[in-house]
């Protein structure tokens, strides 16, 4: 759907043409995972799919929703009544958005909002990051609060975390408002300091494929919360403020300081070798060899599977049917317990592979997997 057609139909509900439509993209983890509330490093790029918000302002405390995609009519919050952790629903994010602006300060007086959306939904493609970018990136301009983009992601991920009540990282909203067309965003979580580093696969003979298993995920469920309060543990029991305090020279030495902590260990190994893996992957593409980034992915993927045990029986077949098929590298990407996978793959590779992992889950009864390509894409901007 593009921005004429979210125009009309916001016109249709609302009997007014909106203000302007804002476009915010889906983003893809190329390496880094479970690193970023680690204050690690992460290193994703926009997906082509995009959440598109048209809206107005409104001067009298009212917020006003509507999806194309969930259907239903339009939602009426009332600003001063949003409080957090009361919905349950979609709405929860906009709303959480709003309220975070006005927490800081922001003087918000409400909104018309019609959305619709390309971003799959559950399959760690951060379409829940996308629609609190959408929403943060139109009040921006519309209240002309001039924040700058980190700004407006630290905004949207105290939704997520405060308002909505899962408890994740800073990665999702930042790739989703910071990503620029043709880079991955090398980002450190701890300082926000970003570096947009060139990926551009096709120039290569490269393909970056997608494949969501349709397994739904969801990150307020605890498995994730868990993780996070495992890592604490971790730095706390070695005296640092955070993982990626603990040097990769010095991993055995921290690791024997854990000692029977067999959990912990797990989990400190994952981050400390994850937040290595995204340097090497810096230096790899910036030296440009880029095929050889693909054993680094697949070792991430080992990593995410035995050491932080978040993979699935799905991700799994992905990954060991597109390795056996000839791909470079393969990993799950984003929270994991289902979702998508990446395969990093020769172009001429695409079909045979492709059609390799379609037969695998037909074979296994899992549900047919959706397979797209995914190119770096831009991060938020207006439409109109
Ligand atoms: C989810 C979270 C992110 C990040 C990833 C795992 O996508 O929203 O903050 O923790 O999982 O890397």
């Amino acid at each position: 759907m593009g921005a004429q057609q979210v125009a009309e139909r916001f016109a249709e509900l609302y009997g007014a043409q909106p203000e302007g439509v804002w476009a915010a993209p889906g983003r893809v983890n190329l390496i880094g995972e479970h690193t970023d509330y680690n204050d690690g490093f992460v290193m994703p790029f926009a997906l082509p799919h995009q959440v598109l918000a048209a809206v107005s302002r409104r001067t009298d405390g009212v917020l006003r929703l509507h999806s194309a995609e969930v259907g239903g009519g339009i939602t009426e919050l009332r600003l001063d009544g949003l409080t957090p952790q009361g919905d349950e629903n979609w709405t929860a994010y906009p709303a959480g958005v709003v309220w975070a602006l006005r927490e800081a300060g922001h003087a918000i007086t409400g909104a018309d909002v019609h959305l619709s959306s390309t971003v799959p939904t559950g399959a760690g493609l951060s379409s829940s990051a996308a629609l609190e970018v959408v929403i943060a990136l139109a009040m921006n301009d519309l209240y002309g609060l001039g924040l700058p983009r980190w700004k407006l992601a630290r905004l949207c991920q105290r939704a997520e975390n405060v308002y909505v009540g899962a408890p994740t990282g800073i990665m999702d909203q930042t790739a989703s408002a910071c990503c620029e067309q043709g880079h991955a965003l090398f980002l450190d979580t701890r300082d926000l300091s970003q570096r947009q580093i060139p990926f551009d696969l096709a120039a290569e003979g490269l393909r970056l494929l997608v494949v969501d298993t349709q397994v739904k995920h969801a990150h307020s469920g605890g498995e994730y919360g868990k993780r996070r309060a495992g890592c604490e543990k971790g730095a706390a029991l070695l005296g640092v403020d955070a993982l990626r305090d603990v040097p990769y020279a010095g991993l055995d030495e921290a690791l024997a300081r854990l000692g029977d902590e067999e959990e912990v260990v797990r989990l400190v190994r994952h981050v400390v070798t994850e937040d290595h893996r995204v340097e090497r992957v810096v230096d790899l593409l910036r030296s440009g060899e880029t095929r050889a980034i693909g054993p680094v992915l697949t070792e991430g993927h080992a990593s995410l599977r035995d050491d932080f045990r978040i993979s699935c029986p799905e991700l799994d077949l992905v990954v060991e049917t597109a390795l056996a098929t000839g791909a470079l590298g393969a990993r799950m990407t984003g929270g994991g317990f289902g979702g998508s996978a990446i395969v990093l793959a020769e172009a001429t590779d695409v079909d045979t592979l492709t059609k390799a992992v379609e037969e695998a889950f037909a074979t296994s009864g899992f549900t047919a997997p959706r397979v797209f390509e995914a190119t770096p894409s831009p991060g938020a901007h207006r439409l109109h």
